[in-house]
C-alpha cells in the first residue's frame, strides 16, 4: 500500500496468457481460459472493494475469430456459462454488466443471454463491468464514423462527435490499462480511448492474476504523474 492511494475511475485489462498457462501444465488451452474465469471473479470483487467505478476486460478480439474453431466455440460457451453463473454476483454487489463489440457475429443464444443480463443489471451503479467481446479498436472507429455520417449527412466530423458514436460512448476513457503475460502491445484494443491511459505490463499470466497482482498494478498507477500535455 502507498500513502494516499489514487484510485483510477476506469481500469481496463487485456487478459492474456491463458494458453501458455495451460501449456505449462500440459493441458489444453481451454483449461487456461477456464481458470482465467477465476481471475475475472477475483478482479471484479477487488474492483468493488477498492471503489473502482469501471472495470473493463478484453475477452475476445475481432482477430480471435481466426483461432481454431474448437477454441472459438469453447470460448463462446465459456462466456455464456460465465454470464449465467455470475448474474447473482452482479445483483449482490450492484454491478452493471455491459458487453461491447460486434454483436452480429455472436450466436443468437449468447446475444439473448447478454441482453437479459444487461437489462437485469442496468440500474446498478456501484461498478460497471464492461466485457469487450468480438471487439477491435479499428472496428469501433469505423462503425462510429459510418453511423455519424448516416445520421448527420453533410456534417463534418470532430473528436467530440465521434466519441458519441463509439461503442464506449458514456464510459470514461480508461485511466489504467493492464496487460498480463509479458506482451507489451495493444493488439487493436481501444485505440482511440487509450490516448492518455497509463499502461502497466506484467509477466504474470492471466490465470495467476488475482487480488495481490491487481494491487501491484494499482500501486504503480498511484505513483504515476499524469500531465495530459501540461507542465
Ligand atoms: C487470452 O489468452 C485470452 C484470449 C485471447 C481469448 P490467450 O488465449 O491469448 O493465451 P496465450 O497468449 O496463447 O498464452
Ligand atoms: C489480445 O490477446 C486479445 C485478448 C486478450 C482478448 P491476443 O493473445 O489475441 O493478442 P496477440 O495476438 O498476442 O497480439
Ligand atoms: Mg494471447
Amino acid at each position: 500500500m502507498v500513502s494516499e492511494e489514487k484510485i483510477p475511475v476506469h481500469v481496463t485489462i487485456i487478459m492474456d496468457g491463458n494458453g501458455r498457462w495451460a501449456r505449462q501444465r500440459g493441458e489444453e488451452r481451454l483449461f487456461g481460459h477456464n481458470e482465467g474465469r477465476e481471475s475475472v471473479r477475483a478482479c471484479v470483487e477487488y474492483a468493488v472493494e477498492k471503489g473502482i467505478r469501471y472495470l473493463s476486460l478484453f475477452a475476445f478480439s475481432e482477430e480471435n475469430w481466426n483461432r481454431p474453431r474448437a477454441e472459438v466455440e469453447g470460448l463462446m460457451h465459456l462466456m455464456l456459462k460465465a454470464i449465467m453463473d455470475e448474474t447473482p454476483l452482479f445483483h449482490k454487489n450492484g454491478i452493471r454488466f455491459r458487453v461491447l463489440g460486434d454483436m452480429s457475429r455472436l450466436s443468437k443464444e449468447l446475444r439473448a443471454q447478454i441482453d437479459d443480463c444487461m437489462t437485469q443489471t442496468e440500474t446498478y451503479e456501484r461498478l460497471t463491468l464492461v466485457i469487450f467481446l468480438s471487439y477491435s479498436g479499428k472496428w469501433d472507429i469505423v462503425q462510429a464514423a459510418n453511423r455519424f455520417m448516416k445520421e448527420n449527412p453533410g456534417k463534418e466530423l470532430d473528436a467530440g462527435a465521434l466519441e458519441k458514436y463509439l461503442a464506449t460512448a458514456g464510459i470514461p476513457d480508461p485511466d489504467l490499462l493492464i496487460r498480463t503475460s509479458g506482451e507489451e502491445r495493444l493488439s487493436n484494443y481501444m485505440l482511440w480511448q487509450t490516448a492518455y491511459t497509463e499502461f502497466y505490463f506484467t509477466d504474470v499470466l492471466w490465470p495467476d492474476f488475482r487480488k495481490t497482482e491487481f494491487q501491484y498494478a494499482l500501486d504503480a498507477f498511484s505513483k504515476r504523474e499524469r500531465r495530459f500535455g501540461k507542465i
